[in-house]
């Protein structure tokens, strides 16, 4: 039997907005979230969400959509982003596979280069170098030719890169509908079967 459990890692890009829809979807389809934020995340939460993020306290009703399911909050594991020993750190512990949404260029970076100096980076090098399934969502623009080659190392040693670059043929109406693009491919490449939006195509 494989495992369900899917990590989602947050950093500080702007589009948080993408990873607590994100989150709420996964949950919504019986998935188990290991979810971890980077310091930067917090930051980047505040502005946009307009939520405090308490790293050492975390409550996992922040990231939730007000009228979520509050009976799915067993399967939301929270890790906070300097503990080494939790299981996702470790190979040996299965995953169905890891998200980083949204990506920073700072942690494209590190990633590219190998350097495990929180969990994020290290459950990144861990799926990659145990050639499982890792969706990378980076959010910068312009970029620079060095942002473009990290890039291209992360997709040579296996990751998807999915950057944040919702298409506007399916007529979109609201933010929701942008976000939910992004959603919807994010867990094609999961293989979780979501309907959140319609498919270019297809009748619904
Ligand atoms: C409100 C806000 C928005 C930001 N947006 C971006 C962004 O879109 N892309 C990016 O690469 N960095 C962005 N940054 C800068 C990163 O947060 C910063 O480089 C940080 O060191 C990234 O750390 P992390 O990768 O550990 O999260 C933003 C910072 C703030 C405070």
């Amino acid at each position: 039997m494989s495992a369900s459990d899917i990590v989602v890692a947050v950093t500080g890009a702007s589009g948080v907005i993408y990873a607590r829809r994100l989150v709420n979807v996964l949950l919504e389809a019986n998935r188990t979230v290991h979810l971890v934020l980077s310091p930067a995340a917090g930051l980047v939460c505040l502005e946009e969400l307009g939520v405090t993020i308490d790293f050492e306290q975390f409550d996992p009703r922040v990231f939730l959509d007000k009228d979520h399911d509050t009976g799915t909050l067993d399967r939301l594991k929270y890790h906070h982003y300097q503990d080494f020993n939790a299981g996702i750190a470790s190979g040996s512990f299965r995953t169905a596979g890891m998200v980083i949404c949204p990506c920073s260029m700072g942690t494209l970076g590190s990633l590219a280069n190998g350097m495990s100096t929180n969990l994020i980076h290290r459950v990144a090098d861990v799926h990659l170098k145990e050639r499982r399934k890792i969706v990378i969502v980076p959010r910068e623009t312009p970029l620079s030719s060095i942002q473009l080659e990290n890039m291209k190392r992360l997709v040579d040693a296996g990751a998807v890169l999915l950057p944040a670059m919702p298409g506007f043929y399916l007529q979109p109406q609201s933010i929701d509908d942008l976000v939910d693009f992004i959603i919807s491919r994010i867990c094609d490449h999961l293989e979780v079967d979501v309907q959140l939006t319609k498919r270019w195509g297809s009748e619904n």
